[in-house]
């Protein structure tokens, strides 16, 4: 049997690489639609929860991992050879900037590495971590080709976009339109029919270019407004304007406009980062990218002036930061999810605490905050009456649907709030600052 009646008769294997905030929700779609997959992963530990059918992803339920452990639908592994059984083989491993900032395409490298190590004729694989044009052309291609086998004829190859969106209780993985571009027609249409089976609408593109080129064009467009709106924040504060009821009233223009919102700094792995994997090929090019450029430092500069604001409204109290007592509500990059990956809550957490204030955080998803990134070592405190009333200041740096916004600023002494979380509060509004 081809691979097409593989894939169209639900018998075709699913091989899918990186088992994080991408690749399970992949799991959960190709399961659903009757598929047989295998997660990969390098890292021991999370192979070994999933096959105790148990989640590490908040929006990600034990129990559905759990049922398909036991129908034998689905099993995670760490031994790359089995990748021989997969006919169809989905990279989501991590694609993140290195320390010089630029683009640190390692896991991709080493996992076309270990496909390359298993590679048979008829197989497909797909790249869906976020990159810059031109990776899965000139970095996977050549190294799956070095095995004697040929792109287009002997296995097939695409480059596929994750769209997922984490918190989002409208859209997963599969009901996002997904783009596919091949390394040639028939690593197209192969690999559209497969996206067909599970995700309810697939974009047909010319190249695997484009592909790349679309997903970073949709993150450089977050990147880049969500810097607009952070400048004009800036500016209307000082105008004494509310940027928040500006950004409403423009909302309500049926047409050629998009609401953005303000922020205390950009936060996860794919906004703050991909748009640096474009900007670092451009060089290539010998063409400027002063949009992206430009936003960078724009949000980049957003959680110092956070602490700006949080240092002048205790001014005001007469207070130095130096010795204040500041709890940050809010760890998680946004509302309602569990993942601190480039948090700028991150960022004012260790301002203050370079600035010497006392620093703690609540965070109902993150119980414990410790990252690479972070001199602090904190476990999130809850939010007592007591607790509240020892605070100089609640920093908000997100929103978390959780939040009883209105009791906590009736128990706080003063509220800095960085994402018009308190909007609907109705007492003690003078007690709170917008940043
Ligand atoms: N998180 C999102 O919302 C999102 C959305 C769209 C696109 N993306 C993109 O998808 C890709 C994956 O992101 P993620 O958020 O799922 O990352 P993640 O960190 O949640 O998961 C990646 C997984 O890959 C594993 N891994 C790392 N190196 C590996 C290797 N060499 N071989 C096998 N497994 C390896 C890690 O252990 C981890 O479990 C990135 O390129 C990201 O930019 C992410």
């Amino acid at each position: 049997m081809g691979l097409m009646e593989r894939i169209e008769s639900r018998e075709a294997g699913v091989g899918i690489i990186g088992m994080g905030y991408v690749g399970l929700p992949l799991v959960r779609e190709f399961c659903k639609a009757g598929f047989k997959a295998v997660g990969f992963d390098i890292d021991r530990v999370k192979v070994e929860k999933l096959n105790a059918g148990r989640s590490y992803i908040k929006h990600i339920p034990s129990e559905m991992i759990g049922r398909l452990v036991e129908a034998g639908q689905f099993t995670a592994t760490d031994d790359f050879t089995r990748l021989k059984e997969a006919d169809a083989i989905l990279i989501c491993v991590p694609t993140p900037l290195d320390v010089a900032r630029e683009p640190d395409l390692t896991a991709v490298i080493e996992t076309t590495r270990s496909i390359a190590a298993n590679l048979r004729p008829g197989q497909l694989v797909v790249l869906e971590s976020t990159t810059y044009p031109g990776t899965t052309e000139e970095e996977c291609r050549p190294i799956l080709e070095a095995t004697g086998l040929r792109c287009d004829e002997d296995f097939y190859l695409a480059f596929s976009p994750e769209r997922e969106d984490p918190g989002n209780p409208k859209y997963s993985a599969g009901n996002i339109p997904k783009v596919v571009g091949g390394c040639g027609p028939e690593s197209t249409r192969v690999a559209s029919a497969l996206y067909r089976c599970v995700i309810v609408e697939v974009v047909e593109v010319s190249s695997s270019q484009v592909a790349e080129a679309c997903k970073i064009l949709e993150n450089i467009y977050r990147c880049v407004n969500i810097a607009l709106v952070n400048e004009l924040k800036r500016l209307f504060d000082k105008m004494g304007i509310d940027i928040w009821e500006v950004i409403r009233a423009a909302s309500t223009k049926p047409f050629g406009f998009q609401p953005f919102y303000p922020g205390p700094g950009l936060g996860g792995h794919c906004i703050p980062i991909d748009p640096f994997y474009l900007s670092w090929k451009a060089r290539q090019y010998n063409v400027p990218t002063r949009f992206i450029e430009l936003a960078g430092e724009v949000n980049t500069a957003m959680p110092e002036y956070v602490i700006g604001r949080v240092a002048a409204a205790l001014n005001r109290r007469r207070k130095p930061l130096n010795g204040s007592n500041i709890c940050i509500a809010g760890m998680a990059y946004k509302k309602d999810v569990d993942d601190i990956r480039e948090s700028p809550a991150i960022t004012l957490a260790n301002l203050l605490h370079e600035a010497g204030a006392n620093v703690t955080y609540n965070d109902p998803h993150i119980p414990k905050m410790k990252t690479r990134h972070s001199a602090l070592d904190l476990e999130s405190v809850e939010l007592t009456e007591e607790f509240l009333r020892e605070q100089d200041c609640l920093l908000i740096a997100t929103d978390h649907s959780a939040y009883d916004y209105d009791w906590l600023v009736g128990h706080s002494q003063l509220v800095v709030d960085t994402r018009n979380a308190t909007k609907d509060v109705k007492e003690g509004r003078d007690k709170i600052v917008k940043a």
